[in-house]
């Protein structure tokens, strides 16, 4: 590993300014080598440091917490830790308080679905998607089809999984009067792809709203809602540094906030309401939208982790995330069989330009066949490799990697099985060998050199291996589960 790492530094000198990471990995974070586990899984959550733990830990302890919306002491406790930490997500995020506010949020598949049940869809309004979402986007769709606004998708352009601007702006000028929503990811989970905040600007000045998720692209980008001027952005705090679990938050532009009608109320978000008359008042701005309790014994800790993040810096991390994906395409382009054949594909990008450290790929044998991808995860398990596989809630992305046509979704609907992902898989490879699901490794806060070297080493290892050497599973079509050969 020696030399390769010499040649790795050889190739991205900019790693060298990223060796304070090294420390924090040992100090924050020995759990990682203690136990010999490379963690490539980054996209599905952050990692946290043990201080973040230490000092939530010390806050509890500190003062007596009891539910907010209340004017005793434990409650005001409470109170003054929830907003202090939404003070520090407005100015993470830069957002002027004066026009943004921030609703909490489980996560930000909440944050989006608050959007969706209270966006004024009708018969006027359109709603567009790009085809690379996750599906906690893609779910807009049915609020705004029950509602009878119209729904399109702007297509991505091959290979490299980009949204097609020109089909984009064709269909952000189609002239419609009602209100529109336009929802994209700042970065992709499936490709890693960046796509232009721009986009943000040029769907405002044509008249629609604009939900910004920045799920993925939080955790290694600083994101300035000066700059970048979103009606809504979605984010999970978890991907962003592994603790708390279980709070996002909507960051939202107030005057937008205004625009949405919330289709219920409950406990917390009304200033009135009553069984007699049957009428209630919303209370304004964030108050509105947090429904129930908020998790106020774990909304301090976003501010922590915040704090955390901001005394590592978010531009060491993106420059070591940067070395690490540049020097994992490269290799894994490089891989080839003994007869020449490449062992991988990559799906979108294959350099680091506008791309952040998500990589997803399938494996092929010697004869060009793919592998199939849940076994090279039972492999990885062995190796003690956290990756992950499927189509990780981005169908639209996947089925335009693969080449899946509308005829091939309709085959599959109609092939008489009640469909499911697994059951789709199965039917889309035995459709000219294609597959709807891939492997991906994505990098983080504490990924290094050793992490992508095993990474490649355990890739290597299936080197002129057949498709049949390895294995398959398959899926039971009733249980659905997973089942080996000839078990
Ligand atoms: C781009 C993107 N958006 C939204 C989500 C949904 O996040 P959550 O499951 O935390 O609600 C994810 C989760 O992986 C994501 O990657």
């Amino acid at each position: 590993m020696d030399e390769a790492f010499r040649e790795f530094l050889g190739a991205w000198p900019a790693y060298r300014e990223t060796m304070a990471l090294d420390d924090l990995r040992a100090r924050e974070y020995a759990r990682l080598d203690a136990t010999g586990h490379v963690y490539l899984d980054y996209t599905g959550g952050g990692l946290y440091a043990d201080s973040q733990v230490r000092a939530h830990a010390a806050l509890l302890g500190s003062e007596v917490f009891g539910n907010p919306h209340s004017a005793n002491p434990a409650s005001q406790a409470s109170t003054r830790l929830v907003e202090r930490a939404r003070r520090a997500v407005l100015d993470w995020f830069d957002a002027d308080p004066g026009t943004h506010t921030v609703v909490f949020t489980a996560n930000a598949s909440a944050a989006i679905k608050l959007v969706g049940e209270a966006y004024p869809f009708g018969p006027e309004a359109s709603l567009l998607l790009s085809y690379d979402n996750h599906n906690s986007v893609n779910g807009l769709r049915e609020y705004a089809c029950c509602r009878g606004a119209s729904v399109d998708y702007a297509p991505l352009t091959m290979p490299d999984l980009r949204i097609d601007r020109a089909a984009l702006l064709a269909r952000l000028e189609a002239r419609t009067d009602g209100p529109r929503l336009f929802a994209y990811p700042a970065q992709s989970n499936f490709s890693g792809v960046e796509h232009p905040l721009a986009f943000v600007e040029e769907a405002r000045a044509r008249g629609w709203h604009v939900l910004l998720d920045a799920a993925a692209f939080a955790p290694t980008n600083r994101l300035s809602l000066r700059q970048v001027p979103a009606d809504f952005v979605s984010v999970s705090f978890y991907k962003m540094f592994g603790y708390p679990t279980g709070v996002g938050c909507l960051l939202a532009r107030l005057s937008s906030l205004a625009v949405l009608r919330r289709p219920w109320f409950a406990g917390g978000t009304v200033n009135f309401a009553t069984v007699h008359a049957r009428r209630h008042l919303l209370a304004p701005r964030e108050a509105g939208f947090e429904d129930g309790t908020v998790d106020y014994l774990g909304i301090p800790a976003v501010q922590i982790g915040l704090e955390h993040l901001g005394a590592v810096g978010l531009p060491v991390i993106k420059a070591r995330v940067r070395c690490l994906a540049g020097y994992l395409l490269r290799e894994l382009l490089a891989m080839r069989h003994d007869n020449g054949a490449p062992m991988c594909r990559i799906y979108g990008p294959v350099t680091t330009e506008a791309r952040g450290g998500t990589i997803t790929f399938n494996l092929y044998d010697p004869e060009g066949h793919l592998l199939d991808y849940r076994r090279v995860e039972e492999l990885a398990n062995e190796a003690g490799i956290s990756l992950r596989t499927g189509c990780f809630c981005n169908p639209g992305a996947g089925e335009t990697a693969e080449g899946i046509t509308d005829e091939d979704v309709q085959a599959a609907l109609d092939s008489g099985e009640d469909m499911s992902l697994p059951r789709f898989m199965q039917f889309i490879q035995h459709r000219g060998g294609r597959s709807a699901g891939a492997l991906r490794v994505s990098l983080g806060i504490v990924s290094n050199f050793a992490d992508a070297f095993r990474l490649l080493a355990f890739v290597r290892g299936l080197r002129d291996q057949s498709r049949l050497a390895i294995g398959e599973v398959t899926f039971d079509i009733r249980s659905c589960r997973v089942i080996r050969d000839g078990a």
